[in-house]
């Protein structure tokens, strides 16, 4: 796929990933049209990318406005827009799907119309559920999600792939371990930084000790990944999973987060979490994902699940909301 010089969509691109793919392909001389509602993103996070005259952004809702207009002239997508918030699922299953399967089959409508050959999706390690094999590669099967999340994500792969080979699409498709850095506003690290800036003595965590054990990368890491991932494509639908090789408990985190925020003395209270020991329904327990396909292609992460946790959390505590 081409990604350099070219006019790209990126929808959700005022959201936390969505930002800083925009900065990154700005500044490899794309042209950028970012689309948002806004619903979860911010107009702040664009600030470096509105300094570009090559960046166009276009506040529009993808489940209900005309993207015609807004694809228009493009030569990719690269559709980032979601809900993406796994706990909600369970309470707010309607919007899991608008937000994600009927979006991203509206987003793939006004491409075929238009012509755009190429499409790029954010998917995540949920699609996968809870795996036999660990670390997971991307030709694991079968997949049985156990998020109402990781499932809407799945059939919006599922989508993409039959677009991809009934209309003459390339599609490139990302797994992401969970992802974390500045500009985020609903993982376990923004909670937790929420927490204790609320109250330093102690830390409610979602859960039975010492929690679920996963693997994260670093956002910086995550766009140079799907840069590299997107250039090296060559097959019709090109699946990479993106995480780094290690993994951490949630008990990990919270002795992270709160020595970089240089507290003492906090008292951890566990929920005890549901489903023996869930933070929240459809929390899949276990989950590392094999990143060797992106690997072989020249993608190495800079930092490991414990470097990637410590610079987000300096990340979040120095830029409060
Ligand atoms: N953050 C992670 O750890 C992680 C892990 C795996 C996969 N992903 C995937 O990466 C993508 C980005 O996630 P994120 O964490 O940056 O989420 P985010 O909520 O920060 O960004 C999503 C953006 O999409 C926008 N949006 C949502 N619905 C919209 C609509 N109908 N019309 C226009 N804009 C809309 C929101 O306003 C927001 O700016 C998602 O597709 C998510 O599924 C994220």
């Amino acid at each position: 796929m081409k990604i350099r010089g070219s006019k790209i969509v990126v929808t959700g691109c005022a959201g936390f990933i969505g930002s800083h793919l925009t900065d990154a392909l700005l500044e490899m001389g794309n042209h950028v049209v970012g689309v948002d509602n806004l619903s979860a993103g911010r107009r702040s996070f664009l600030e470096d990318a509105e300094t570009y005259d090559d960046f166009t952004f276009i506040q529009s809702d993808l489940l209900k406005d005309d993207l015609k207009d807004v694809f228009k002239g493009a030569q990719m997508v690269i559709h980032v827009a979601a809900n993406p918030d796994v706990r909600s699922g369970a309470k707010d299953t309607l919007s899991h799907y608008q937000q994600n399967i009927e979006v991203t089959y509206r987003v793939l409508e006004a491409m075929k119309s238009l012509g755009i050959k190429d499409v790029v999706f954010p998917s995540t390690s949920t699609v996968y559920g809870e795996t036999t094999v660990i670390p997971t590669p991307e030709e694991y099967g079968p997949l049985v999600p156990i998020s109402v999340y990781g499932a809407t994500k799945l059939a919006c792969e599922a989508l993409i792939c039959s677009y991809a080979h009934s209309f003459d699409m390339q599609a490139v498709i990302f797994r992401f371990a969970n992802v974390v850095g500045s500009r985020s506003t609903h993982n376990v690290l923004h909670d937790f930084v929420a927490k204790l800036r609320n109250d330093p003595t102690q830390l409610e965590i979602l859960g039975a000790e010492p929690g679920t054990v996963k693997s994260y990368v670093h956002v910086d890491d995550c766009v140079r990944g799907m840069i590299i991932g997107a250039e090296y494509a060559r097959n019709k639908v090109e699946m990479f999973n993106l995480g780094s090789a290690d993994c951490l408990t949630v008990k990990e985190i919270a002795d992270i987060v709160i020595d970089s925020m240089e507290l003492r003395g906090v008292v951890y209270r566990w929920t005890g979490g549901v489903q023996g020991g869930r933070g929240w329904i459809g929390d899949v327990k276990n989950m590392l994902l094999s990143s060797e396909k992106l690997r072989s292609y020249g993608w190495e992460p800079s930092l490991n699940s414990s470097q990637a946790i410590c610079k987000a959390v300096r990340e979040i505590v120095a830029k409060p909301d």
